[in-house]
């Protein structure tokens, strides 16, 4: 498949609505009716809902639930003016975060010295990370040129967090069970390391890392130690209480010094925030901006934004009090009972192996066919999987969305029938196969460049 080719069927994907009558290049001269423009929103979402509500899409619409949905959206529409920039105006907003900072801390057994922050997802809770420690290590230890140590599992915000912070990222092995390497990161720690990522658990398999192993080295070394539970960090201590095999990977170890955590996933909140926390006011402080010179007043900001969205802690801090720990029991309960079925299914395929083992992730690949256009015809049938890299696999992370009757049955179904109609074609390549197929073999730094030229016309 040529570049054009390609490009003809991501339009088909990602530009949709280009012929629409209402599609707008510029400010229409007089407002549209409100109902008009409802009802094209209407039109365009419900549709675009109906793949989720199917469950039929891996990760990313973690509840689910009609009346969830209801009760988030009568929440937002009553903060839809709160912004927690302005907290004089809105204490609401402090009030909002500080109990969920102070719940979420509690659930990862940490004490009252634990501080944290509300941010806008997991990429800035780990920014925010990263930023911290290479300014506490300036400070403190006076590195100039920092190194950060995460394993190669880990999420590419960390990566993300290095080019923007100018640190240097060092990348660790992972073992045999596709979990990080303890003794990689031991041997690679420098006097210019200024922290250490785990994740419990990653997201491409879905594994915990030896986070009690690598606190151990932490502390021994005197380095922080981010564990990054965004993805599951909600669902874990549930999935323990209801007697499922969790590991300790929170600030029950003492070398553990941060953690990220999404409410927006795992905690079913509305998409649009996640849990930064460190063990002390000592390390926070280092996250804080504050300034007292500017024209503009007195200013101080503990995120990476300035005015935020009020609505959405709120939405959030409304969440954990609607589902309660039994809800979150009851949820992890039916996630995992799901995810063993899908597993079981997957593990029966011949063509397929997994990869790692995890509470609700199934990762797999296929050492006889490709697996990227497996994915491609799941595609067709209505399915959207997540692609993994190195090695190539693809994964579904199992949400409430999937836990309705016959989901995993029908996965099991369309999953064989993909099977069957690549090996009928082992040599064809359709949708995104090929980018797959081109990301796995051509070297790094074009296929990136070739990436930002494709989010650039994503956006033009
Ligand atoms: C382990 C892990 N960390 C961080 C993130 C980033 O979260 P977000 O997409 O909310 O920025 C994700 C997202 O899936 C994740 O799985």
């Amino acid at each position: 498949m040529d570049i054009q080719e390609m490009m003809k069927e991501m339009e088909k994907i990602f530009k949709p609505y280009e012929t629409s009558e209402m599609s707008f290049r510029e400010i229409p001269e007089k407002g549209v009716e409100k109902t008009t423009i409802l009802t094209e929103m209407e039109k365009i979402i419900s549709k675009e809902s109906e793949k989720w509500k199917e469950g039929k899409v891996s990760g990313a619409v973690y509840h689910g639930g009609i009346e969830h949905i209801e009760f988030s959206n009568s929440v937002m529409a009553l903060a839809s003016q709160n912004n927690p920039l302005h907290p004089d105006v809105w204490p609401s907003s402090l009030k909002f975060e500080r109990e969920i900072v102070s719940m979420v801390t509690r659930m990862l057994h940490g004490d009252d010295f634990v501080r944290g922050s509300i941010t806008s997802g997991g990429t800035e809770s780990i920014l925010l990370a990263v930023k911290t420690y290479r300014d506490m290590a300036k400070v403190e230890r006076g590195i100039k040129e920092p190194e950060i140590i995460y394993p190669k599992s880990a999420h590419a915000a960390f990566e993300k967090a290095c080019q923007y912070f100018g640190i240097r990222g060092v990348v660790t092995g992972l073992r045999d069970d596709f979990s990080a390497d303890p003794e990689d990161i031991k041997e690679k720690i420098t006097k210019n390391t200024i922290g250490i990522v785990a994740s419990a658990p990653c997201f491409p398999y879905g594994v915990i890392d030896p986070i009690s192993d690598i606190s151990r080295i932490a502390e021994d070394k005197g380095i922080p130690f981010h564990v990054d539970a965004c993805l599951g960090g909600f669902l874990l201590p549930w999935a323990k209480e209801i007697g499922a095999d969790v590991p300790d990977f929170d600030f029950s170890l003492p070398g553990v010094t941060s953690i990220s955590i999404d409410t927006h996933k795992y905690g079913f909140a509305p998409k649009g925030t996640s849990v930064v926390l460190y063990r002390n006011s000592e390390i926070i402080k280092h996250q804080y901006f504050a300034t007292s010179g500017w024209t503009g007043g007195i200013y101080f900001s503990p995120t990476m934004a300035g005015s935020r969205p009020g609505a959405l802690p709120a939405a959030a801090w409304a969440s954990m009090l609607e589902m309660g720990k039994s809800g979150y029991r009851e949820g992890a309960r039916r996630i995992l009972e799901t995810t063993s079925k899908i597993r079981k299914y997957v593990e029966s395929m011949d063509e397929l192996t997994l990869l790692g083992k995890s509470h609700f992730v199934v990762a797999f690949t296929s050492k006889k066919l490709n697996i990227y256009q497996i994915m491609e015809k799941m595609s067709e049938k209505g399915w959207s999987l997540n692609g993994l890299n190195h090695p190539p696999g693809v994964h579904f992370a199992v949400t409430l969305a999937h836990t309705r009757d016959g989901v995993p049955e029908k996965f099991d179904s369309d999953l064989r029938k993909s099977i069957e109609e690549v090996e009928k074609n082992p040599g064809e390549e359709t949708g995104t196969a090929p980018v797959y197929g081109m990301a796995a073999t051509f070297p790094e730094d074009a296929i990136n460049e070739l990436i930002k030229s494709v989010v650039e016309w994503m956006y033009s």
